[in-house]
């Protein structure tokens, strides 16, 4: 039979020892959330970058091929129905954003913190910005990419835009986690 000291001592090296390992389980379960959250992150981004590429090239592809003056219908408006579907299908959410001051539509200015602060960045050159953002309970990966004057034809409805070597940007707004649907 042990006496009472040992016990103790048996006791307190057993309820340190759980601790350790409690402590290091929900250190475990902490990290596993973390690397699933990076997953999620690298996939929107992927994901982001796949629409940009599929977007800028149908801007450019459309605007070569079917505009021939201010009359002529404009590629994004073109795009209407693809944008509404997406957005109706809980995709994506994708729209152009005007940086110089003296959009067509006003409803294409910066609308938000994130828009502004983003729009400023393309300004001065950087070519992506991205940041979480949880809306209604989902989080969202919000990207603005930078928004060239891809093509001489650009002025023919956006005057202002002659000589500018960046106009605006583009932003996306791609759900982090679809797991549950
Ligand atoms: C045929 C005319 C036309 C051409 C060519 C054209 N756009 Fe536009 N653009 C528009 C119209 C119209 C809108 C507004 C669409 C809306 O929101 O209803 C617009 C919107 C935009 C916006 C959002 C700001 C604003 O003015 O409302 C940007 C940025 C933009 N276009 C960039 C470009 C770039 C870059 C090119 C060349 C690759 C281009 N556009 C070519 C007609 C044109």
């Amino acid at each position: 039979m042990l006496n009472s000291k040992y016990r103790w001592f048996l006791l307190g090296g057993v309820s340190l020892c759980g601790l350790f390992l409690w402590h290091n389980a929900v250190g475990n379960g902490a990290q596993a959330g973390k690397s699933e959250r990076d997953k999620y992150l690298r996939s929107a981004r992927r994901e982001t970058k796949m629409l940009d590429t599929l977007y800028k090239t149908a801007i450019v592809s459309v605007t070569q091929t079917y505009v021939v003056d201010d009359s002529s219908t404009a590629a994004f408006t073109t795009f209407q129905p693809v944008l509404k579907a997406m957005k109706d299908g809980k995709w994506h959410e994708v729209r152009l954003v005007d940086g110089l001051g003296e959009p067509i539509n006003p409803d294409n200015s910066p609308k938000d913190a994130f828009e502004k602060r983003a729009i400023k960045e393309m300004l001065s050159g950087k070519e992506v910005v991205d940041e979480v953002e949880k809306i209604d309970g989902q989080e969202f990966l919000r990207t603005m990419t930078i928004l060239p004057m891809a093509l001489d034809k650009c002025v023919l409805c956006h005057e202002n835009y002659r000589g500018k070597k960046i106009v605006g940007g583009v932003a996306f707004q791609v759900p982090l986690n679809r797991d549950g649907e």
